[in-house]
């Protein structure tokens, strides 16, 4: 469990690969450094997890945005934690994108809820879709479920607010 003010930090090449993980990260997840680096980060991906999020991520960072969303990670014996993570391109000199950074906290309770309920009907959608048109189903999902506003918004009340 990470402590309320605690952070799980790791960064990635542009590919996703780990670069580097710090203490809090390998603690929760279980896994020494040596089996973290130069591992893709789907290492630790929850199968409740929807294909929409991640897709919705990658977009966000490939624009150059910094991205906020709820998290369901897998630990290396199976279990699983959640956290909020912020996910950002990691700029050299502040130019050249170079990779990525994600700084993780304590989830708040109702943002678990919230996010899980969310995802398990992408999940369904991307099931019941097949395949080819997954992403469209999940990402259609989404947008209904949160009524025009903004995903930076749903995720940030829901933790803050
Ligand atoms: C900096 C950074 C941190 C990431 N952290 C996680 C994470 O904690 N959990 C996770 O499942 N995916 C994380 N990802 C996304 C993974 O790279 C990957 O896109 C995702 O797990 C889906 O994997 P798949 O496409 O193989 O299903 C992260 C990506 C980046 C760039």
């Amino acid at each position: 469990m990470l402590d309320a003010d605690e952070q799980i930090v790791s960064k990635t090449d542009l590919k996703g690969r780990i670069t580097y993980a710090n203490r809090a990260f390998m603690r929760i997840c279980d896994y020494a450094e040596p089996e973290l680096l130069g591992v893709q980060h789907n290492i630790v991906r929850h199968p409740d997890m929807p294909r929409g999020v991640f897709q919705m991520m990658w977009e966000t960072l490939q624009a150059g945005q910094e991205f906020f969303g709820f998290v369901k990670n897998l630990t290396a014996n199976g279990d699983h934690y959640w956290v909020f993570a912020n996910v950002t391109p990691d700029r050299e000199a502040g130019r050249e994108v170079v990779g990525y950074f994600s700084v993780r906290r304590r989830p708040s309770a109702r943002g678990v809820q919230a996010a899980a309920r969310l995802y398990a009907e992408m999940l369904a959608a991307e099931r019941g879709a097949g395949p080819a048109r997954a992403m469209e189903a999940s990402r259609a999902l989404l947008a209904e479920r949160l009524g025009g506003e903004a995903y930076e918004r749903f995720v940030l009340a829901l933790q803050l607010g």
